[in-house]
């Protein structure tokens, strides 16, 4: 039998029984905890139009909170936070027209370098949301030690590092204790949505699911880059989990845990 319809999804998290007995239509939605969204600062969405037009298929598939989540890495992405701020403004401003209840965030994704507490102290930019989670992503070929070296300073630096699409680091994928010992240190997980919908292979796919069952998994983000080769699928993935893991679980992952970190947010920035 096919996957309940997305508007079933939807639904789910739109009725809400109150008290008094009478039901509230509230949208309280998917959560997109990373992507690129953001217009003309990184390798994804190149102006407004395009970023409208990723935010009308997050909205489609139920998707109410948005992190933004611009690249920053040295030597690549060196973008000011004047200029992140400056474009958030902006999106939002355009966002706000279309899409009055769906509430944008701004975050980070922080390639792994040196000295990175330092320098996540000196720059609100580099945190999710003015929380103190950091998304964090390390090149897939970095070693467990490098990996390991990191989110050690992360947490002695009291931040809360988000290990970004952790299927994509090898030394991970092939040591599913290696994988627990991250989380116990402190560490969360994030997969992305293509990975566990199987666009990224049949390995992949195992590999996500894998990190569910052994509850080792927080958070899905789309990693949205454009339209045509990398758009944000939170919908199909929302599908799918509710198909392979339950209703419960796709609600832990795509709301209830971002929820928790990043619910409080009045969005769009302005
Ligand atoms: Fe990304």
């Amino acid at each position: 039998m096919k996957a309940a319809p997305l508007g079933a999804i939807k639904n789910m998290f739109r009725h809400q029984h109150r008290p008094n007995g009478t039901e509230g239509v509230e949208s309280v939605g998917l959560f997109d905890i990373h992507c690129h969204i953001l217009p003309g600062v990184d390798d994804g969405s190149a102006d407004i139009d395009t970023s409208l037009a990723l935010l009308d298929r997050e909205y489609a598939d139920g998707v109410r909170t948005i992190l933004l989540t611009p690249h920053y890495r040295p030597g690549m992405f060196e973008n000011s936070e004047k200029h992140i701020r400056a474009a958030y403004a902006e999106l939002g401003r355009e966002a706000g027209k279309r899409f009055p209840d769906l509430v944008l965030l701004l975050g980070c994704e922080l390639h792994s370098q040196a000295d990175m507490t330092e320098k996540i102290q000196d720059r609100e930019q580099f945190r999710m949301a003015g929380t103190d989670h950091v998304l964090v992503e390390f090149s897939s070929l970095d070693s467990q030690e490098q990996i390991r070296g990191c989110i050690f300073e992360l947490l002695s630096g009291g931040y809360q590092p988000i290990i970004a699409h952790v299927e994509r680091c090898a030394c991970v994928v092939r040591d599913l204790e290696f994988a627990r010992h991250l989380t116990e240190l402190g560490a969360k997980l994030q997969v992305n949505a293509d990975s566990v919908i199987g666009r990224e292979g049949r390995e992949t796919r195992r590999f996500c699911q894998t990190l569910m069952e052994q509850d080792l998994l927080s958070f899905i983000g789309s990693d949205a880059h454009d339209l045509k080769h990398r758009p944000s699928r939170m919908g199909e993935c929302a599908e799918w989990l509710e198909k392979k893991m339950g209703a419960e679980y796709m609600r832990k992952i795509l709301h209830d845990n971002p929820g928790r970190i990043f619910g409080a947010g009045d969005g769009h920035g302005i």
